[in-house]
């Protein structure tokens, strides 16, 4: 089976981190967000993943190019000369999806977490015999999702409403499809959306389904959703058993660390904390719902909580960052400095205190 993954956009949702590296590079619980989709195809049979891309495509095939041959499985590119939206980049890889077999093919979004159920994603569609299948989840905040009305036993959908203004329904769209190649025929080389235009249609054919996704959820495209995603994916890790969690006294709740990093004697660590590859955690120090992405020193006696520190940064003695303050790649907080929700852009160095949410140039 094939997968499409739409790349596209500048990720500036999550900036100062897409100012280092494009969006689905960006770590999440120390592995680059694609990886962990990757990966997940690759468990179900996937053997030919194709990379929708508008944006630094060299920067990505150099970076996956490592994991094409650890994970044994072909990666290539299909590259837009402008944004062509989220529908647009299936017709312009309709070569490399379609391939005479009938086989239907998978297309993500790229900024979605999950377990990726995808193995009862494949029973689901072939039982209902639609053309398409996409998966959806329940949320509390439905209107910045495409908002799906479906028949709860069949799963049939009955509308698919892309960012609905007025309340339709709280099940959305979680960017998990898996389509029939006969979708791609519904599909223009042009600019346009899979949730505005092709969507509503195949659902007006009465040949779209919905799966209702089992287990959690997160679009982590911005940083209070990426925390929270950190939180939902350990959650899960927790619940599988998973022998990839930290132990130990200093520890609290769940938490990863990667094995080349170092914590000091004294530290107290977690909840929902990811801890990257080569980092030092010096003594006396405090992290709890936090990501501290690789090569980064954080000194004695700092307090970090409800934040992002960027790859090779510094955090100093003393210091207190909190209240989702980001900060970007080689960025370095001086010691006994507070950050209260500071987003601070790459290879910054910050002297002073940030008092209050701001971004920092
Ligand atoms: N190749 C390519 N070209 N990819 C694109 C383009 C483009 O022009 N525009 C967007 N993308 C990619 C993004 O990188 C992302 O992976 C995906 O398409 C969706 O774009 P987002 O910008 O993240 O959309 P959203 O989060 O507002 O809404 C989408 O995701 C929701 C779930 O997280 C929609 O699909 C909603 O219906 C859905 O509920
Ligand atoms: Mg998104």
């Amino acid at each position: 089976m094939k997968a499409l993954i739409l790349v596209g956009g500048f990720g500036t949702r999550l900036r100062p981190l897409t100012l280092s590296v494009p969006k689905p590079l960006v770590d999440f619980a120390n592995k680059p967000m694609i990886l962990h989709q990757i990966e997940a195809l690759k468990e179900v049979g996937v053997t030919e993943v194709v990379l929708a891309i508008n944006y630094q495509p060299e920067v990505m095939l150099n970076f996956l190019k490592e994991f094409e041959t650890k994970l044994d499985i072909k990666i290539t590119c299909s590259q837009e000369t402008e944004p062509l939206g989220t529908a647009g980049p299936l017709a312009l890889a309709r070569d490399k999806l379609v391939d005479g077999s009938g086989e239907p093919f998978f297309v993500l979004n790229s900024d979605v977490i999950s377990e990726y159920p995808f193995t009862e994603l494949i029973k689901f569609h072939k039982t209902h015999g639609g053309e398409a299948t996409i998966m959806v989840t329940k949320v509390d905040e439905p209107s910045k999702y495409g908002v799906v009305v479906m028949e709860e036993e069949t799963g049939k959908v009955e509308r698919f409403v892309e960012k609905p203004k007025v309340f339709v329904g709280n099940k959305i769209n979680a960017g998990i499809y898996l389509l029939n190649p006969s979708v791609i025929d519904r599909i223009q080389l042009r600019p346009t959306s899979i949730e505005k235009e092709v969507f509503p249609q195949i659902a007006a054919d009465l040949k779209l389904f919905a799966m209702v996704l089992p287990g959690f959820w997160m679009d982590i495209g911005q940083p209070k959703d990426y925390i929270t995603g950190l939180r939902l994916y350990l959650n899960s890790l927790r619940k599988n058993t998973s022998p990839k969690l930290a132990a130990g006294p200093q520890i609290v709740g769940n938490v990863l660390v990667h094995e080349t990093a170092t914590i000091g004697e004294g530290c107290l660590i977690g909840p929902d904390v990811a801890i990257g590859p080569g980092c030092v955690v010096e003594a006396g120090v405090r992290l709890s719902r936090c990501t501290v992405m690789r090569g980064v020193r954080i000194k004695k006696h700092a307090c970090i909580s409800s934040s992002i520190i960027g790859w090779h940064s510094t955090v100093g003695q003393w210091a207190r960052v909190e209240n989702m303050t980001i900060l970007g790649e080689d960025v370095h907080v001086c010691d006994e400095v507070y950050s209260n929700g500071g987003v601070v852009l790459p290879h910054k160095e910050i002297k002073s205190s940030i008092l209050k949410p701001e971004i920092v140039m």
